[in-house]
């Protein structure tokens, strides 16, 4: 996830090429979209958000079609950045991934507590995700299995983005298994994949993965 970054068209190329490896998503700003699908031969692409229309009068928006049209087969939706500069709210979110799952795109959705919030222990932070994804996934049923089968949850606890302190690897991994066993019973997903969010570089990625529970990264700054 590049978020707001690079200003130029030439840095995009740069860093893209610098991360092409399989098993990568790369999620640049929507302009760049196909430059960076030319320069891409090993990872996917992905875009930083989509809206929940397909078309009409919804001026700055971006529809799933037109995202896969330009070669995104991933959208991040709901990140906190989104949830607090735009004011998202989880009734859009919910909107966001019904569209974004029926288009065949790839959701990865994003969760994650506050700090006041965390601080009232781990338990706390858990019955706020199960609140946050029960809303986020409120169109989702056990019988949208096909399509819930496209939809990886990313737990970016707020306090841990760009802060250089990530989550315990213990309770990363405890909150992962948690999720998973959620999305399991209440979706009845059988393989849920659950992405960890926040201060991940290559020198604590291999402590923060060491719990086996969670199945890749969601890295912003150090994809830079
Ligand atoms: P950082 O890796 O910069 O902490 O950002 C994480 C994030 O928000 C990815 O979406």
């Amino acid at each position: 996830n590049w978020k707001l970054h690079p200003s130029s068209e030439a840095e995009a190329i740069k860093l893209a090429r610098a991360s092409d490896a399989k098993n990568v998503v790369i999620c640049p700003p929507f302009p760049y979209l196909p430059t960076v699908r030319k320069t891409l031969r090993h990872a996917a692409l992905g875009a930083q958000d989509v809206f929940w229309e397909e078309q009409g009068p919804y001026t700055g928006e971006v529809s799933p079609a037109i995202l896969k049209n330009f070669g995104a087969r991933y959208a991040i939706i709901g990140h906190s950045e989104r949830r607090a500069w735009l004011h998202e709210t989880d009734s859009m979110i919910s909107e966001k991934v019904r569209t974004a799952l029926m288009a065949g795109l790839r959701v990865v959705l994003c969760v994650g507590e506050s700090k006041e919030v965390r601080r009232k222990g781990l338990a706390a932070a858990q019955r706020f995700i199960a609140a946050q994804l029960k809303q986020d996934l409120k169109y989702l049923n056990s019988k949208s299995y096909a399509l819930s089968s496209k939809l990886v949850v990313a737990y970016e606890p707020i306090w841990a983005i760009g802060t250089g302190r990530p989550d315990k690897p213990e309770e990363a991994a405890a909150m992962a298994r948690f999720i998973k066993k959620l999305l399991t019973a209440r979706y009845a997903l059988p393989a849920p994949k659950v992405l960890y969010g926040g201060s991940v570089t290559s020198a604590n990625a291999r402590r923060i993965f060491s719990q086996g529970e969670i199945d890749g990264a969601l890295v912003g700054g150090a994809s830079l």
